[in-house]
């Protein structure tokens, strides 16, 4: 199809064009020619031999053959839906992102809600964190909000995601456990990161097993930028609050219901959808303004942190409703692409060293995944808007570009895709001053490990913090190395006495000493919290 620029509820109307219903018509092989059986192969007599120049057994043998991609490398089960997103307020001081401007704009969406460490296979309900991963065809091209259930993240730096994926995945001798985490390989890493503690926390806590997609929150996890259209940059932290609330299952609840129905929260998403109960989200935005970059006591950049909510408010500005499920699980669910560098003007990175790092990785694995460099022409993720660059060729590539020129400068064609200007709508990376020298390298106001991880079980109810306590009983129960076991009492007499003796006298386990260092949350860190201003938007 040409690629016009098109409205903005016309994803839909733009997949069209690629579905095949095949009511009612005559079976053809790939290349048009009729097919009258399809049963039978063709074969010397009626008790073969079968013959090598049956082409119509030879192709529906071959694409069968082929049917399988790779899965993803994490977040390799999952379920997807299309939807709409509706801005409440516009915010232009803070963003010149057009679909974040104008509340007359409904922009489509796909969401893709996925566990992280199980096959494509595997249980919906295992402890797990939760991907949240939300497309925006917008009318300045696609952003991707590629978030999770939680706030934050197991590690600092891209550099050592490779080493928690390993350790949480199956251990590599056996393939064993599915389950994200009950294993040695996985507590033997997380004992060894102090960094991970208060990820560790939330994957411990209720949060792990939600009741449905549509009763999770969504983070976009790192420390973002709005940038408007002077070119001024604030800080953003992205929310999703369901409208639902936020709800869990028990963990004796989500071993029953992983028996007995593996495809749970999938089910569940998708009979709301047809039922017309529509899932919905607020999507909510914590801003601090540049210059409060450091009145806090831990780094924006770092991903082991949030900004708590009393401090910054969450403020919501639109809401996300799923009204569509997919037509097709693999066309669409399986071969989206999600990726963080999809973003739009008036959005743009900081230099969170995991985000850095993720900037890297996505297309790296689509580039395998789906098989090649024009995997943006696949329908789910091509935009709604058109697509113009001297980009060609490759695997499977759709488009038929016409004329001479696929280079820039050139004087041989009329299809010369002229540059967009800043004012025009063309993306211009936010030009903060660099000026460091190169290392390999932490900054220590990346090294309080613990404050937050403390924070966040004192937030917990008596219930909740029980439920945290049995969780790590039953993960570390399972660990086969003692000392593995020790090391992770230690580390929780870091976040709190009480929970390090309750799980250790579970374990039959001793409780070292551990003085604890007070909890300090005032802002700015120097601490006068008259100098700290929400902005309002
Ligand atoms: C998927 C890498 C951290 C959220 C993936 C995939 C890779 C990857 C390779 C598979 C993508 C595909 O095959 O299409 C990384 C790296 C990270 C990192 C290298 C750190 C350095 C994170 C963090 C979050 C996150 C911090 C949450 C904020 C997701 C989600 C998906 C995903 C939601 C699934 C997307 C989908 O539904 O298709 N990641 N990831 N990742 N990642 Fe990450």
């Amino acid at each position: 199809p040409k690629t016009t620029a098109l409205n903005n509820s016309a994803k839909i109307e733009n997949l069209k064009p690629h579905t095949a219903d095949a009511t009612n018509q005559k079976m053809t092989t790939d290349h048009g020619v009729g097919i009258n059986d399809d049963q039978n192969s063709l074969k010397a007599g009626d008790r073969g031999a079968t013959l090598l120049e049956d082409f119509i057994l030879r192709e529906k043998i071959t694409h069968f053959d082929h049917e399988r991609i790779p899965e993803r490398v994490v977040h390799a089960r999952g379920s997807g839906a299309h939807g709409v997103f509706k801005l409440y307020k516009p915010i232009p001081e803070l963003t010149k992102a057009q679909f974040l401007n104008d509340t007359e704009i409904e922009t489509p969406v796909f969401v893709r809600f996925s566990t992280v460490a199980g096959s494509r296979g595997s249980t919906d309900l295992a402890r797990d964190v939760r991907g949240f991963a939300v497309k925006f065809y917008t009318q300045e091209g696609n952003f991707d909000l590629v978030g999770n259930n939680m706030p934050v993240f197991f590690i600092q730096d891209a550099m050592k995601f490779p080493d928690l994926v390993h350790a949480v995945k199956p251990e590599p001798d056996n393939e064993m456990p599915q389950a994200a985490s009950a294993h040695d390989t996985f507590w033997d890493f997380i004992s060894l990161m102090p960094e991970s503690t208060h990820m560790i926390m939330w994957a411990m806590s209720d949060r792990a097993l939600p009741r449905s997609y549509r009763m999770m929150e969504g983070f976009g996890v790192h420390t973002f930028r709005f940038i408007n259209d002077k070119g001024e940059s604030n800080f953003v932290k992205f929310h999703w609050k369901p409208l639902l609330g936020v709800h869990s299952v028990a963990w004796d609840e989500a071993q029953n219901i992983s028996g007995k129905d593996p495809d749970f929260h999938r089910r569940d998403l998708w009979e709301a959808i047809q039922s017309g109960n529509f899932p919905e989200w607020e999507f909510g935005v914590q801003i601090v303004a540049a210059a409060d970059e450091h009145k806090f006591d831990f780094d924006l950049l770092d991903p082991t942190k949030l900004i708590p909510e009393e401090l910054v408010p969450v403020q919501r500005i639109g809401k996300l409703t799923l009204n569509r499920n997919t037509d097709n699980f693999f066309a669409e669910t399986e071969q989206v692409a999600f990726h963080v560098g999809h973003v739009v003007p008036g959005i743009d990175f900081t230099n969170d060293p995991l985000m850095q790092g993720r900037l890297f990785s996505y297309t790296d694995t689509q580039l395998i995944r789906l098989g090649g460099p024009n995997f943006h022409e696949i329908p789910i993720n091509r935009p709604v808007v058109p697509v113009h660059n001297n980009q060609r060729d490759g695997f499977m590539r759709q488009t038929i570009n016409v004329g001479k020129a696929s280079y820039n400068p050139n004087t041989t064609g009329n299809n010369d895709p002229a540059q967009v200007k800043a004012a025009d709508g063309g993306f211009v990376s936010h030009n903060e001053r660099i000026d460091a020298r190169k290392i390999r390298a932490r900054s220590k106001s990346f090294f309080d490990h613990f404050s937050q991880a403390r924070l966040f079980y004192n937030s917990q109810s008596e219930a909740e913090k029980n439920h945290i306590v049995d969780a790590l009983r039953f993960e570390l129960g399972k660990v086969k190395t003692i000392a593995i076991r020790e090391k992770m009492i230690g580390r929780l007499t870091q976040v709190d006495n009480g929970l390090a003796s309750k799980v250790a006298a579970a374990l039959g386990l001793a409780v070292p000493k551990q003085e604890l260092e007070p909890i300090n949350h005032s802002i700015p860190a120097d601490g006068n919290p008259a100098d700290y201003q929400p902005i309002e938007v």
